[in-house]
């Protein structure tokens, strides 16, 4: 009698000549973990696919036999989505890199799952064109992986998550369909939005494996703003100011006193104002003359409530800045034996309460947790420090309570990473029965053997 696995394994070498198929132990532990600081788990085998036809006899084989599947991109989640189970597959997605097309005259982009996000921003760029999000993993993420994950980054105040991209696409079902959805339009009001529906599932209803890309005009010039200010209870006022001013930032993007402290700790906090207690990052974008402008008015909007607000010289002192916000989780994992980073989300409007939460949980719970982040979105990473491993349960406690407080706020528990296995169990306090029991029947409809990706964004499926 052959084991599941087995079967499955046979089953689809069977029905794809040559797929590739590896059980040694330093492949499979190298596709065991991801960048969530959970603790990684070993698959049963790992599956390289090499087009949606192995993706197909893949998923198939696997809903036969009952084995369950985590598909996987570059391995950059923070959510613990790429974490595959131990008697399950790992299907690897990157060799599906072969296609990245840029029709310029449509201003589409169809690329297969596999290109590296760069590789599809750099595409745009030759024609001079643009594709919006800009995750901070951006060098090693996969497009696929983006869109399962509706991947976002700072530039996304202005412009958007992956969804708000995302034209058409191919996927996968769980039960091994391929399901072709290609767009080369600009819109269309065709029957239902099935692939919205895909895009975020975090590979829970099917993997995608093609996809086809809105893409918008380079805008002429951007600039870079950072401004200092002297109290946390600035941060909440100074963005009503930037919005009252009715300025549109590409981004706007926050260091509270905390990661201020640790990067100064760290000596990586070159050019930041030493006086500055938070500093925002606004970044502005259109014609030369219109970024002046928004310039100036953002300098009178926030001018009663920063002690400076400087402007990047030239392109290397603007690079300079923001690799100093893209290392702010480096110095932070650095600063301390163990760290946890969430994605929370509040309303625009209650920043400044999220970030003043922050400090009086940190201080009840003993636990240090600077917050940094997409603040124009709301969007804040809510990281947790500690040295001693006795202090999990204080850890713990304080995330219960940072989630409460942020659903209290009317915000939700991720605004970019996704709930995978790590927040998984937190839905059913985020979305009410009846939409839960929505999802739970889109997920028996596409992945009825209830094998891809188990464990994530569901807590029972
Ligand atoms: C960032 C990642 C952690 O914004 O989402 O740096
Ligand atoms: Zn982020």
């Amino acid at each position: 009698m052959l084991s599941p696995l087995d079967r499955a394994l046979l089953e689809m070498s069977r029905a794809r000549a040559g797929l590739a198929i590896a059980t040694d132990r330093e492949t499979r532990e190298a596709h065991a973990g991801d960048e969530s600081g959970l603790p990684p788990v070993v698959p049963a085998a790992v599956i390289a696919a090499r087009d949606a036809d192995d993706v197909a006899a893949v998923l198939r084989s696997a809903s036969d036999a009952g084995v369950t599947v985590t598909p996987r991109g570059g391995g950059s989640g923070k959510a613990g989505g790429a974490i595959p189970d131990d008697d399950g597959l790992a299907l690897v997605l990157t060799g599906l890199d072969r296609e990245l097309e840029i029709h310029a005259g449509d201003r589409i982009a169809v690329a297969g799952a596999g290109v590296v996000l760069a590789r599809v921003r750099e595409a745009a760029r030759a024609e001079r064109l643009f594709y919006g999000p800009d995750p901070s993993s951006l060098e090693s993420a996969t497009i696929g992986g983006n869109v399962a994950t509706n991947a976002s980054g700072p530039s996304s105040l202005r412009h958007g998550s992956t969804a708000r991209w995302v034209r058409g696409l191919e996927v996968v079902t769980g039960a091994g369909t391929v399901l072709s959805m290609p767009s080369r339009v600009a819109k269309s009001t065709v029957g239902f939005d099935l692939p919205a529906i895909f895009t975020g599932s975090e590979g829970t209803l099917g993997v995608v494996t093609r996809v086809f890309l809105r893409l918008e005009p380079e805008p002429a010039r951007l600039a870079l703003a950072t401004v200092s200010l002297s109290a946390l209870e600035a941060i909440g006022p100074a963005l009503v100011a930037i919005d009252r001013a009715r300025l549109a930032p590409r981004a706007i993007e926050l260091l509270d006193d905390e990661a201020l402290t640790t990067l100064r700790a760290a000596r990586t906090d070159h050019g930041l104002d030493p006086r500055a207690v938070a500093i925002l990052f606004v970044e502005l974008e259109g014609s030369e003359a219109g970024v002046d402008e928004d310039l100036s008015r953002l300098d009178e909007a926030v001018h009663a409530l920063a002690v400076d607000v400087r402007l990047a010289r030239n392109e290397s002192e603007r690079e300079a800045l923001w690799k100093i916000r893209r290392d702010t989780s480096l110095a932070l994992k650095r600063s301390a034996a163990h760290k946890l980073s969430e994605d929370v989300v509040v309303p625009r409007s209650r920043v400044g309460d999220l970030v003043a939460s922050c400090r009086r949980l940190g201080a009840h719970h003993g636990v240090r947790m600077p917050s940094y982040g997409h603040a124009g979105d709301g969007n804040l990473h809510v990281n947790f420090l500690w040295d001693e491993p006795g202090q999990r349960g204080q850890v713990d406690r304080a995330m219960d309570a940072l989630f409460r407080e942020v659903l209290a706020l009317g915000g939700t528990l991720s605004g970019e990473h996704g709930l995978g296995r790590a927040k998984a169990a937190y839905l059913p306090l985020a979305h009410e029965p009846a939409r839960l029991e929505a999802e739970r029947a889109l997920k028996r409809l596409f992945d009825p053997a209830g094998i891809l990706n188990r464990g994530k964004v569901l807590p029972d499926a």
